[in-house]
């Protein structure tokens, strides 16, 4: 079956890939993610200085899901933006996504950035996990300001990749700075942050950074990141694309997440946790799904998800 997918006009030959963060930080990962049959390459969020990141351990994996504090670590900006027009031989949609501690830096990677010619730009509102930073996301006014002036110097598609959230009221708002910014694609959601994990038989911390704190992702945050994708999908009236991320862990989650109304689908712990091969099982199952259900392709249930 063909699993491809369209986003702002930029083609995909899955609807199936890589999460930021999710074994994308080195040019060796992004080019295995190149060979792999990840339907892109996401960059890691880039910052303009090179970081190694917080203290380990800032990564665990345990049944539900996952906990981290990675702390961004990343190459800088630079780095990526010379290494970008190299991936694009892969024959697959490259996706740059940038951070930055200031707006300031989010403008001057993004336009940088945006001269190495990746297809998308994903502008990461949302991370985390660096003390003493807020997550922008859950600021309106400075989500605004910040994503007008990124447009201003950004000429290829510009996404979203927004912090989950926990009510409608903030999703209308989130909804009209989106639409006030000129963004053409949403990426949600992002990991739950500030969750902690505890291990009761260490009667310990499970990471080591802020105490313990740290993003949640994997199938504990599936059904929160299905109703930011059917909450948008409902508030754009289905005229934004969104790729759909948060506890994919089969096919049929992938579908779910189509069923809310991704074109999409980006995939985090479990890449991490089983490798590569993960989007070859993931596209199997999704296409076994979609023939036995007898749906022609992805695209053809988004958004269809039916209300008691
Ligand atoms: C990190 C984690 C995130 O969830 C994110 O969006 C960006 C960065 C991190 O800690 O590196």
């Amino acid at each position: 079956m063909d699993l491809s997918t369209t986003i702002a006009g930029v083609r995909f030959p899955t609807c199936l890939m890589n999460a930021a963060g999710a074994l994308c930080v080195t040019r060796e990962e992004l080019e295995a993610l190149g060979r792999s049959s990840s339907g892109a390459i996401v960059t890691k969020s880039m910052t303009l200085e090179a970081r190694a990141g917080n203290p380990e351990p800032r990564y665990h994996g345990f049944p539900g899901g996952s906990i981290n504090s990675m702390g961004l670590p990343n190459l800088g900006y630079r780095a990526y933006a010379e290494l970008i027009p190299g991936l694009r031989k892969f024959g697959k949609p490259v996706v740059a996504s940038v951070a930055g501690f200031s707006e300031d830096d989010f403008v001057t990677i993004a336009r940088v950035i945006n001269q190495s010619q990746p297809d998308l730009i994903e502008v990461n509102l949302s991370c985390p996990n660096i003390p003493g930073e807020p997550q922008i996301g859950y600021d309106p006014e400075i989500s605004e300001r910040l994503l007008q002036r990124v447009r201003k110097v950004v000429t290829v598609p510009m996404g979203v990749k927004l912090p989950p959230y926990l009510d409608p009221a903030h999703q209308q708002t989130m909804a009209r700075v989106i639409r006030n910014s000129g963004a053409d694609f949403l990426s949600l959601i992002n990991s739950v942050g500030n969750g902690l994990v505890v291990d009761p038989q260490r009667e310990c911390t499970v990471i080591k950074p802020k105490g313990g704190f740290g993003g949640l992702g994997g199938a504990l945050i599936k059904p929160v990141a299905l109703a930011n994708v059917r909450a948008f999908w409902k508030l754009f009236e289905g005229r934004l694309p969104i790729i759909g991320t948060g506890g994919v862990v089969t096919g049929t989650d992938v579908f779910e997440h189509l069923l809310c109304g991704a074109s999409a689908v980006q995939v985090g712990t479990t890449l991490v946790e089983d490798g590569l091969g993960v989007f070859d099982r993931l596209g199997k199952e999704l296409a076994d799904l979609l023939t036995r259900k007898g749906h022609p392709s992805p695209s053809a249930c988004r958004g269809a998800l039916k209300e008691l």
